[in-house]
This record gives C-alpha cells, sequence and structure tokens, in this order.
C-alpha cells in the first residue's frame, strides 16, 4: 500500500496476487467458450487494468499451447452518473466505431457492475449494430438492493456492498494506482474529496 493512501482505506478486500490468479482462471475459461476471433473491449477507465491483465494471461494461455484465439483490442470511455436521479450513462462512442462491432464476437471488459446501468446502456447501444455475439467479463459483482439484475457472462468476484477502489477502481479519480482491491475509510473519503484536490 502506497504511503499516501495508508490511512485512506479501512480494509484490503481482494490483494493483487488474489486478482490475478482469478483473472489466469477467466482468461482460461474464455479462450475454452471462444468459437472465433474476439474483439476484446476495454471500458475505460476504470476496466484498463482488468483488460491489461486479463488480455496479458489469455496471450500467455495460447503460448502454452492451448487453444488459440486471434484477438482485436477496442477501447471505450463510458461514464456514469448512477448517483443522480437519472442514472443517466454518457457513451463516448460514434457511429463509426459502432459500425467496427458489427458481425464480430464482442467481449466487453469492465471493472465493476455496480447498479448495472452502465451495462444495460451500453449492451442497448452495442446491439444497435448487430454484432455476431457480445458477452460481458466483469472483474467485481456488487450485491446490493440498487442492482437491475443484471449478471455478466464472466466475473470474477462478488463483493459486499461497499465502496472499493484500486485495481483502476477510483474515488474521484484516485486510488486507481493502488494493487490491491480496498475498502475505503470515511478519513480516506474526506482526504481525497472533490474538492480537496
Ligand atoms: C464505474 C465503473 C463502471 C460503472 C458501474 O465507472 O467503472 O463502469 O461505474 O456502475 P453502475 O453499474 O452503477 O452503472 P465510472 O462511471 O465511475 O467511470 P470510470 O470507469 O471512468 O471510473
Ligand atoms: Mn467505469
Ligand atoms: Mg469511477
Amino acid at each position: 500500500i502506497p504511503d499516501h493512501y495508508e490511512t485512506a482505506l479501512s480494509s484490503v478486500l481482494i490483494p493483487h496476487g488474489v486478482i490475478m490468479d482469478r483473472v489466469e482462471k477467466l482468461a482460461k475459461l474464455i479462450v475454452q467458450e471462444s468459437t472465433g476471433p474476439l474483439v476484446v473491449c476495454c471500458v475505460l477507465k476504470g476496466g484498463h487494468q482488468f483488460f491489461a491483465d486479463l488480455v496479458n494471461y489469455i496471450k500467455k494461455n495460447v503460448t502454452r499451447g492451448g487453444k488459440t484465439v486471434p484477438l482485436s483490442l477496442e477501447f471505450i470511455k463510458v461514464k456514469s452518473y448512477s448517483g443522480e436521479t437519472s442514472g443517466e450513462v454518457k457513451l463516448s462512442l460514434t457511429d463509426e466505431e459502432c459500425k467496427e462491432f458489427s458481425g464480430k464476437n464482442i467481449l466487453i471488459v469492465e471493472d465493476i457492475i455496480d447498479t448495472g446501468k452502465t451495462m444495460v446502456q451500453l449492451l442497448a447501444k452495442l446491439k444497435q449494430y448487430s454484432p455476431e455475439s457480445v458477452k460481458v467479463a466483469s472483474l467485481l459483482i456488487k450485491k446490493t438492493p440498487l442492482s437491475n439484475g443484471y449478471i455478466p457472462d464472466y466475473v470474477g468476484f462478488a463483493i459486499p456492498n461497499a465502496f472499493v477502489v484500486g485495481y483502476a477502481l477510483d474515488y474521484n479519480e484516485y486510488f486507481r494506482d493502488l494493487d490491491h482491491i480496498c475498502v475505503i475509510s470515511e478519513h480516506g473519503k474526506e482526504k481525497y474529496a472533490v474538492s480537496k484536490n
């Protein structure tokens, strides 16, 4: 844990090594279940670390003599405003970019399903461009009464209803530079409050 986050966290929920073991297993499963070339689509920003490690393990799995799957990589930026009543999701996806997905097997890679609003809206948008198939891998799914019921195809860990940070998950853009997935402390929320950055 870096010094700057030492007092800002109340517990380590998932240590980095445990995350990596799980990501490796998910990579193997994804390769086993794939039926052809995959477009692996990273949902920025939170999905970037899981995406990077997942793609790495898929590559290693292939070089170990496993089944080979050609990957192409896409990146989309999505920002949710789940705190607001609208639950609106801002997608940085042009029609031009969406056309890249038509007729392809897509694997969307996300860090967390919280309410599920982001993923449901993203899937609705992508499906307008008639991909061959769309699957979703999310490292985390939160057990929350605010869930809309969406469950991804591949899940790393189901976590309790707490505000978690690290491994690219942020609080006001901080904590992405933390290897472990941790629960933020009350002090951490104050220290990294938006007005104090
Ligand atoms: C977070 C997270 C998911 C989404 C989950 O992203 O990375 O994308 O919210 O929330 P939901 O299931 O309630 O919709 P955020 O909008 O904070 O953007 P970021 O990835 O850039 O941090
Ligand atoms: Mn996100
Ligand atoms: Mg965020």
